[in-house]
């Protein structure tokens, strides 16, 4: 039997509570896999009351670099040294690179979104007419790389109007985001993405059948065994396209891996055996 000596390779992880969920391991072996990388990359559940001393210990044992997820983005935001522009305006890291002392925070939720819609759904953002639905730290982390794709407009529609204002006044320097209560929807978009937790209890936001017109795209930030109901409410009033959030997720790890190792993996083949997996096929 070979055993590798897994000191010698570089070192990798996602940490979070609970974390036993995450699918970040399986892609990024993956990516390394195809990329013929050698490294480790593991799943760390870090206690609630201990992120700092924890990731402090991941780097004292020769970590390169870390994913970060529930619930602790904010506070590998509060923990970076140097900040990315998309990291810096989502309030939120989720990718962590350890060199020479200094601790880097990035995050790559909304450039894993529009790489998904350009590259694998092939939808180009610029000059649509865009709707976000939901105003929290989901669509907070995606704006900027939404923005910088130069959609005609863009429109966030929230419950709760009171949190969408923020995000605009947020980026106000960068775009000049509208506001809107469900009631106020009154027209069509070219797309309307949820990034709302409602999928998540199998609930729909209260939208208007006349925001989707037969040219409408739905992209659904979550993901799940089927169609997400958001998906199955667009469907059925007409949209053209619905897309769900697996691409995403696949495509922010992809750029994580490309900020710690300087490659970009395939994606499209992590993607397939995912929804495979989550299908049950294979
Ligand atoms: P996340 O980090 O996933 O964005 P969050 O910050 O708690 O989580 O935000 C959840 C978002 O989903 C909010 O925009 C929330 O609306 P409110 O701000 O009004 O609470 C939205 N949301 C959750 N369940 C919803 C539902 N059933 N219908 C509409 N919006 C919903």
């Amino acid at each position: 039997m070979i055993i590798k000596d897994q000191t010698a390779l570089d070192k990798y992880a996602v940490a979070g509570n609970p974390i036993a969920h995450s699918k970040s391991p399986s892609i990024h072996r993956l990516f390394a896999e195809q990329t013929g990388q050698k490294l480790v990359y593991s799943a760390e559940c870090f206690p609630l009351d201990a992120f700092a001393s924890s990731v402090a210990d991941f780097i004292r044992t020769s970590g390169l670099g870390m994913n970060v997820t529930v619930p602790f983005k904010l506070q590998a935001w509060q923990l970076s040294d140097q900040l990315s522009l998309a990291a810096e305006l989502a309030g939120a890291v989720n990718t962590l690179s350890f060199k020479d002392g200094v601790i880097f925070g990035d995050n790559t939720d909304g450039i894993g979104l529009v790489n998904d819609l350009s590259k694998n759904l092939k939808f180009n953002l610029q000059g649509k007419k865009v709707l976000i639905v939901g105003a929290g730290g989901a669509v907070r982390g995606v704006l900027q790389p939404i923005i910088a794709q130069r959609p005609s407009s863009i429109t966030i529609v929230n419950r709760t109007v009171s949190k969408a204002w923020q995000l605009a006044e947020i980026f106000k320097e960068l775009f000049d985001i509208k506001v809107l209560s469900f009631e106020e929807l009154d027209s069509a978009y070219d797309l309307v993405i949820n990034g709302t937790s409602a999928s998540l209890s199998n609930q729909l936001p209260p939208l208007p059948a006349c925001t989707i017109q037969p040219s409408t795209w739905l992209y659904d930030m979550m993901y799940g065994k089927g169609v997400t109901v958001f998906n199955q409410w667009g469907l059925e009033n007409g949209a053209a396209q619905a897309s769900d959030g697996l691409g995403m997720l696949v495509e922010q790890a992809a750029q994580s891996f490309k900020i710690w190792r300087g490659v970009s993996p395939n994606t499209k083949q992590v993607i397939s055996k995912l929804r495979c997996e989550l299908l049950d096929i294979i």
